[in-house]
């Protein structure tokens, strides 16, 4: 089959289209002929070597989600049959034309929704699910902050929130991913490179603060995100690219009885999975089936196009998913 390959850590140029064989799915796992894949910000970290696949998944081709077509089912697989259209979370492999996935990480791919549009959710979807509903625990009328609003991550979360009650407010870098994420449902969308979140989000939320907030940014970010968050908030991490050493008023903490958490999706095991799995099945998959919550795609590359889709990615002019396509 063909697979792009890290043929080294670096720089987009060193993912490379090879020939590989072919994944045999385990007993409890079908094997997808895949239509497309996602492109998430971990696949560049991997890339650059930062970022190591888990056991039992290839270390060499990237890719956490992908859609297409069920061509076999393991023994125990009782849900899927060949030629079911399926789009599943992966710990690593995706970046290929055929990639196995366990039973339950799998989701069924909605009649009005596109296979290129089906594998842009997994990887965000569960993510978003797992930190803000999860461990964030956002109820219906409480308020939301993303940081990265118009991100792969940002526009999964903007529209799952509002879909479930909440008030969200996001930033971003530029006023034209402000609008683009106001489009989506964002209240209010801060462009950071013109104002002071920190400010901004008090004088929005007079002077209470927000309940969560989902921060992929960390380091300076962190105490500004403590300082914004109301009585009881909940602060989750799901990445720190400004650093991971930070400064934490732990007064602040008590004073507001503040949570700080958060969590990395890759590394858990299939059954923390496919819990999430079911649970946006039952919450979320009727609001895309209803057209409430759309995929947003913002380029599709080929294969053989991948290292332009890194560099896309790495230049973060995009606003929602880059993808690549298998067919
Ligand atoms: N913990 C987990 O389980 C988990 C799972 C998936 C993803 N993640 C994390 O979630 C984040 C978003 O992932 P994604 O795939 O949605 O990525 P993405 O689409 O590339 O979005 C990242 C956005 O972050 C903003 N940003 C601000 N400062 C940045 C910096 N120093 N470097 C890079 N980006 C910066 C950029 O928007 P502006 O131009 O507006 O600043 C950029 O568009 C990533 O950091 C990823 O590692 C975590």
């Amino acid at each position: 089959m063909k697979a792009v390959v890290i043929t080294q850590p670096g720089g987009p140029e060193v993912l490379q289209v090879q020939d590989r064989p072919q994944p045999k799915p385990g007993a409890n796992e079908v094997l997808i002929r895949v239509a497309a894949a996602g492109v998430n910000r971990p696949d560049v970290f991997q890339r650059k070597g930062n970022y190591p696949a888990p056991a039992g998944v290839p270390t060499d081709i990237p890719g956490m989600d992908i859609a297409g077509t069920v061509v076999e089912a393991g023994a125990n697989v009782t849900r899927w049959q060949v030629g079911d259209k399926v789009c599943a979370l992966v710990g690593g492999g995706g970046y290929a034309e055929y990639c196995v996935a366990p039973e339950g990480q799998c989701l069924p791919v909605p009649d009005n929704v596109s296979m290129i549009e089906a594998a842009s959710l997994p990887e965000t979807f569960f993510t978003v699910w797992t930190n803000v509903f999860d461990r964030g625990q956002l109820q219906p009328g409480e308020s939301l902050l993303v940081h990265g609003g118009s991100s792969g991550i940002g526009v999964a979360a903007i529209q799952i929130a509002k879909a479930m009650g909440s008030k969200v407010y996001v930033t971003a870098g530029s006023d034209e991913k402000c609008a683009f994420c106001e489009n989506l449902g964002a209240d209010t969308a801060i462009n950071y490179n013109k104002h002071n979140f920190k400010e901004l989000i008090m004088n929005l939320t007079d002077g209470k603060g927000v309940n969560v907030i989902l921060d992929m940014i960390g380091g300076d970010y962190t105490p500004d995100n403590l300082h914004c968050l109301a009585e009881e908030g909940r602060l989750v991490q799901i990445n720190a690219v400004k650093g991971n050493t930070v400064q934490v008023d732990i007064a602040l903490v008590m004073r507001k009885r503040l949570t700080i958490t958060g969590s990395t999706l890759r590394s858990r095991d299939t059954f923390f999975k496919a819990a999430i799995a079911q649970n946006l099945e039952k919450h979320v998959w009727p609001l895309l089936a209803s057209g409430m919550i759309q995929p947003v795609i913002y380029e599709t590359f080929a294969a053989e196009q991948v290292a332009k889709a890194h560099e896309l990615m790495e230049s973060s002019r995009h606003m929602g998913k880059i993808m690549l396509s298998f067919e």
